[in-house]
């Protein structure tokens, strides 16, 4: 399941945006959609946008930050289009309206998909909005072809360090509803949720153990949580228990330690809150780990090192999830071979839009990123492009195996020279990562 088509019109800065989230041809395509572009370009409005078109009773949308967004606009709307088995085709639509009719919308979207066949549609609700007297707040989905049962599950990010140690993980405290608080956002992530379901894992994998039952189905998230994990700190990491406390509580194993939440570096707390908080909606939702994943500013509070290893990681945990984020790191923007990237950015008219997406420029310089997705030339000071011109001759001597033992060692000191100078410029010589400058906020004990 996945979203192939977002089109929002009269939404903060945008008159209209349309962003093509299919592999390029109409079928579905997993991402990671990287949204990007400068700050008000638009980038945290088209992930509300996205979110407001799913909100419902208890999903914990801000509506009050949202209306801010629509202000001003005569008839603020948003529509998404579905796809990939038991979803294709269904239609999530919203709009703001000075009609009580429901009929508007359901043009507007038959519009796009360029054909008329008759609509099975099931109306969600509207209802007035207190302070502005001529509008009316219409909220429905518009299902083609079949009911769909049950909604699919989508959930929305922002950096939060919601998880911290916890002295007693209360199993009561478990989630029942996938979906409630899953659009808020900054407050998406329940630390308490989060540590009784990660607790419940271990308990429920060892009383199938011990009953002689597969512990699998249990299992399988939590070696999903290290493979994500494992990713970002590029060396084996484990989710754990520890039972000689007063209760069971969660630990990460990392070199031996074993860190309880609150000693995490800020960088995975944010990675882990995510990731866990997803995956036990998940699997309330019994959607056979299928869903769509929202984050905004996905690089904040993240070391560029990390912003180069997030969405492996996000993309190594959860394989069967559409996951749609948005940046304005290069460092993001470089780091995932499957990604697509929508830029957002003022026409020539001065109106926001979103370019065609195009395929991540996967292994290219931060530099070229810069110039091609932002049009920012990143200019360093005369002896550092002088030392980078010359690093990237001696570099071309070396890949065409013309390299003097004395261009070698001049090679292997610019790449120290430069890479000491700052991170960008290690980054492009690709000195190479050591554990100890990657866990850069981690405590003094394992570095
Ligand atoms: N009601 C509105 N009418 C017109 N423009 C708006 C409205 N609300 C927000 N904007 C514009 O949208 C921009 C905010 O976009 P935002 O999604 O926060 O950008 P980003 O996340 O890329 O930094 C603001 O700078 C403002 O110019
Ligand atoms: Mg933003």
């Amino acid at each position: 399941m996945a979203i192939l088509r977002l089109v929002a019109e009269g939404v903060g800065p945008f008159e209209k945006l349309d962003l093509d989230l299919s592999d390029g041809t109409g079928n579905p395509h997993l991402g990671p959609h990287i949204v990007a572009g400068v700050n008000g370009s638009g980038k945290s409005t088209a992930l509300r946008a996205l979110a407001w078109a799913l909100d419902d009773a208890g999903t914990g949308f801000d509506q009050g930050e949202w209306w801010h967004l629509i202000k001003g606009r005569p008839n603020p709307r948003v529509a998404l289009f579905f796809g990939g088995s038991k979803y294709a085709g269904l239609v999530a639509v919203r709009e703001v309206t000075r009609h009580a009719s429901i009929n508007i919308s359901t043009s507007w979207v038959e519009r796009m998909l360029g054909q008329n066949e008759g609509f099975k549609r099931r109306y969600l609700g509207g209802s007035p909005i207190a302070s502005e007297p001529n509008q009316f707040l219409v909220h429905r989905y518009v299902l083609w072809h079949e009911r769909i049962e049950p909604p699919p599950l989508v959930a929305a990010y922002a950096p939060s360090r919601a998880l911290k140690h916890l002295e007693k993980p209360n199993p009561a405290q478990s989630r029942s509803d996938p979906r409630k608080d899953a659009l808020a956002f900054e407050s998406t992530v329940s630390n308490e949720a989060v540590q009784a379901w990660l607790v419940g894992l271990f308990s429920k994998s060892a009383i199938a153990a011990k009953r002689r039952r597969s512990p699998e189905v249990f299992d399988q998230w939590l070696t999903d949580l290290d493979a994500g994990l494992s990713a970002i700190f590029k060396e084996e990491v484990h989710i754990d228990v520890d039972y000689d406390t007063p209760a069971i509580e969660p630990r990460v194993r990392l070199r031996g330690e074993a860190l309880d939440f609150s000693q995490l570096p800020d960088g995975v707390r944010v990675l882990l809150g995510w990731l866990a908080d997803f995956m036990n909606r998940l699997e309330l939702a019994k959607s056979e780990r299928e869903g769509v994943l929202l984050i905004d500013e996905v690089d904040a509070h993240l070391h560029p090192r990390w912003q180069r290893c997030v969405l492996p990681a996000l993309r190594a945990a959860l394989p069967k999830v559409q996951i749609i984020v948005t940046t304005h790191s290069p460092f993001v923007i470089t780091s995932c071979r499957e990604a697509r990237v929508h830029v957002l950015e003022r026409d020539g008219n001065a109106k926001f839009r979103a370019r065609p997406p195009v395929d991540a420029p996967f292994g290219q310089s931060i530099n070229a990123t810069m110039k091609d997705i932002f049009d920012v030339e990143s200019k360093f000071d005369p002896q550092t492009e002088e030392e980078l011109n010359e690093w990237n001759r001696l570099k071309r001597l070396q890949a065409a195996r013309r390299l003097r033992p004395d261009d070698a060692r001049r090679l292997d000191e610019l790449t120290r020279v430069l890479s000491e100078r700052s991170e960008e410029l290690r980054l492009i010589v690709g000195a190479p990562d050591g554990l100890a400058s990657l866990v850069g906020g981690v405590p003094e004990s394992i570095r």
